[in-house]
């Protein structure tokens, strides 16, 4: 069975927080955060809110962008590094929500890369025939393990969370493939310690790096898989930083008119940055059935990957 993407649904916690909003208790500005990351706006989960809740609104959300019903879902994998407890994880409590009551639930922590892994897995479950509707889940409250009171990392994170369910279809090209890579020396560089629960990151570093891997990774794939780069119709590269998507769309060669920009809204959501960008690329008609997508993600481990697919293309086969 060939796998592709069915549906898509993305969720934003309510609470709002702009750059002035942080301008008024941290040593930073409204122009210091635009001019270096592209960011104007973040939404953070607030009291007693949970993630579950909010992976479980974006599900809903593909479920019925594919037309499908939560019974139906034999597979839910949530990508996350900020679940709501540290056990259990965050896929059975969504799947209760949803009433998924035949569904595999796994949490993935592949950090930044997470739905992308995930796509594999369900792509991958697809293919065996093993599986006919995944839900795919990046889900994050970074805001939760953020420091507060440090500029250099408080400004960068939101929460979030977006689904897409992976199921046969019977034309176009589907989920094509997949580039993964990591190096564990440079782990220092940007991580959270079990028992600070705090995310560090040695900012300037890990940028060089984002845009090397995320470069290198989108052309290993697009050669592997005999496809040029004016062939991407929509390229959505990790929100971690619009300098970063911006550099590593110039080093492949993707015009700007098809990058998916959304960082100015949603800040860096980690695992969820992937999915909302392309929720919100189709809201804004940048994404047509059968548009070649090229995704591209990079965090902490590091660990970081690229992936091919056509959007929602050919008629889903009956499940
Ligand atoms: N407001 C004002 N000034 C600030 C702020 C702030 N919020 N933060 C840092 N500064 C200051 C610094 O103190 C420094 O001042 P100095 O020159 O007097 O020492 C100056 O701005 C420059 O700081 P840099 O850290 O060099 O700024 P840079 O341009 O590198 O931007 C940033 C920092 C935005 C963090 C950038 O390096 C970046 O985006 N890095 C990569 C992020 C990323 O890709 N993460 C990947 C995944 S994240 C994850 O996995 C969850």
């Amino acid at each position: 069975m060939k796998p592709g993407i069915l549906g898509i649904g993305d969720a934003l916690p309510a609470q709002v927080v702009t750059n002035a909003d942080l301008e008024a208790r941290l040593d930073t500005s409204d122009e210091w955060i635009v001019r270096r990351t592209g960011i104007r706006e973040r939404h953070w989960l607030q009291g007693d809110e949970t993630l579950a809740e909010l992976a479980a609104k974006a599900c809903e959300a593909a479920l019925a962008d594919a037309g499908r019903q939560a019974g139906e879902v034999d597979h839910l994998l949530i990508a996350t590094i900020t679940p709501d407890q540290l056990t259990p994880g965050l896929a059975p409590a969504v799947a209760a929500r949803l009433g998924a009551e035949h569904a595999a639930v796994v949490d993935l922590n592949a950090a930044c890369t997470g739905f992308l892994y995930g796509l594999d897995h369900a792509a991958a479950l697809v293919e065996s025939g093993r599986a006919s509707n995944v839900l795919v889940v990046g889900a994050e409250a970074l805001s939760r393990i953020t420091d507060h009171e440090d500029r250099g990392t408080a400004v960068l994170f939101g929460d979030g969370a977006a689904a897409a369910l992976v199921g046969p279809i019977n034309e176009g090209r589907g989920i094509a493939g997949f580039e993964f890579g990591y190096d564990a020396t440079l782990a220092e560089l940007l991580y959270a310690q079990r028992d600070e629960r705090l995310l560090r990151m040695a900012g300037q570093e890990v940028y060089r790096h984002a845009v090397a891997r995320m470069t290198e990774a989108t052309e290993r794939l697009l050669g592997r898989l005999g496809v040029d780069a004016s062939e991407i119709d929509l390229f959505v590269a990790h929100q971690a930083n619009a300098r970063i998507v911006s550099a590593v769309a110039d080093a492949v060669g993707v015009p700007h008119e098809r990058v998916s920009f959304n960082v100015e809204w949603t800040a860096n959501t980690s695992a969820a940055s992937i999915p909302l960008g392309l929720a919100a690329a189709e809201r804004a008609g940048l994404l047509e059935p059968g548009a070649l997508v090229g995704m591209v993600a990079f965090g902490a481990g590091f660990v970081w990957g690229a992936g091919l697919a056509s959007w929602k293309d050919g008629a889903a086969l009956a499940a």
